[in-house]
């Protein structure tokens, strides 16, 4: 009903290594071809546990937009933001607060998890517990239908949904709705018009889906709505109510388990990874470093490559005929495992070749990045002022 637009954003709080290209930024640029979509910057959700050493984090904004757009993401495809540029966000997230419930922020699992689990910190606040809300509002205010996130996102994606059905429940009813819903039927022309009356009566009365779509499909290429009617027969489809934030769904990114440099998965806090950006000499030295089979002493002792951190690699970097040639030269002590990490280094060389040129373009010209991310924030901008109109005249703060 709404245009499909996919939403994603990411804390700044460092470099970003092989594991987000692999994990997230892969997809992103995969995605960027299929929907119109809105890439950002979550630098008010960096501070919920930043804030004591939030200077470092001005820094990480630039450089992780340089990893983006050195792992490919597009800027003339997608739109790419810094959250705090689009002060909305800030004004959905309090007009949401007033109605949100505390237990649903203090029962979403990353809250006593992350509170555990970052000791050192103290994230007893108040902004930290309305981390997922902020979150809310960032993907409300684009309208936004699919959110590519990882698994421990998923619940933050789910409150987003009862956020926005709350809010629909609470301020999408109109004193006369209906009236002004049948009003704009009659906008449609006679013709279209009957057919959405049918086909309303299809799904409200018979539940039948397929008339919920094709009644939809109808509206979406009706010329003849300005874009508030449009949304009131969509809301009218489904019942009687107005939808101003629908709900958005989470698009599972599916877990690509990138190995880091000791076979764990790569993480920062494992001090495992190898970045976007990293030097080539260093890319060398940091895989022939890496440890391997640790029954493999000398040279002539045959090893087992489920025993090595660098086979995880293999799994990832190489075909299935040099993964042959490793595990029989493994076990058969007949390659040495300098021997054995060469193809991994030059696939990952060969992989971010490329990366590293990207990046080297917005290096030498930082204005060029300024001007990306200012177009952007201008293009979200827009989006998210005609959201907050909506918004605010649903809740009757429009006072004109
Ligand atoms: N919480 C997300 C993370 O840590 C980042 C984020 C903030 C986000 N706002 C978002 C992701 C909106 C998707 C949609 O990864
Ligand atoms: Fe690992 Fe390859 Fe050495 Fe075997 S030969 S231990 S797989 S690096």
């Amino acid at each position: 009903m709404f245009a499909e637009r996919v939403l994603s954003g990411m804390r700044p709080t460092g470099a970003l290594h092989l594991g987000h290209y692999h994990g997230v930024l892969k997809n992103w640029v995969h995605l960027q071809s299929e929907y119109p979509c809105f890439f950002f910057v979550a630098d008010w959700h960096a501070l919920t546990t930043h804030y004591e050493t939030s200077s470092v984090i001005e820094e990480s904004v630039w450089e992780m937009v340089i990893d983006w757009l050195a792992a490919g993401v597009d800027p003339n495809q997608a739109t790419l933001f810094i959250q705090s540029r689009v002060p909305e966000h800030a004004e959905l997230f309090l007009l949401l607060a007033m109605g949100t419930p505390l237990s649903w922020l203090e029962r979403v699992p990353t809250y006593k998890d992350q509170i555990e689990k970052l000791k050192e910190k103290d994230l007893q606040t108040y902004g930290f517990l309305g981390y997922p809300l902020l979150q809310a509002a960032d993907i409300l205010i684009y309208r936004a239908q699919f959110i590519p996130v990882g698994e421990d996102q998923v619940p933050h994606v789910e409150m987003a949904r009862e956020v926005a059905r709350r809010f629909n429940y609470l301020y999408g009813r109109e004193a006369d709705f209906e009236a002004k819903a049948l009003e704009a039927v009659k906008k449609l022309g006679s013709k279209r018009a009957k057919m959405y009356a049918e086909l309303r009566v299809a799904y409200q009365e018979r539940g039948n889906a397929q008339a919920l779509e094709q009644a939809q499909a109808l509206l979406q290429d009706s010329q003849s709505l300005s874009m508030v009617d449009r949304e009131r027969l969509f809301g009218y489809l489904e019942g009687a109510r107005k939808i101003i934030l629908p709900e958005p769904q989470a698009l599972l990114t599916k877990a690509a388990r990138m190995p880091g440099l000791d076979g764990q998965k790569m993480s920062k806090s494992y001090n495992n990874t190898i970045g976007i950006r990293e030097q080539p000499a260093e890319i060398i030295r940091l895989v022939r470093t890496m440890p391997t089979d640790p029954a493999r002493v000398r040279r002539t002792d045959p090893g087992n490559p489920e025993h090595c951190p660098l086979w995880q690699l293999h799994l990832v970097y190489s075909d299935s005929v040099t993964q042959d040639w490793a595990k029989k030269g493994c076990i058969s002590a007949g390659i040495g495992c300098l021997e054995c990490k060469q193809p991994v280094i030059d696939a990952i060389l060969r992989e971010q070749q490329p990366m590293f040129e990207r990046a080297q373009m917005y290096l030498d010209d930082p204005s060029l990045l300024r001007s990306i991310i200012a177009d952007g924030c201008d293009k979200a901008r827009k989006v998210a002022q005609e959201t907050m109109r909506e918004v605010r005249e649903a809740m009757g703060l429009a006072y004109d």
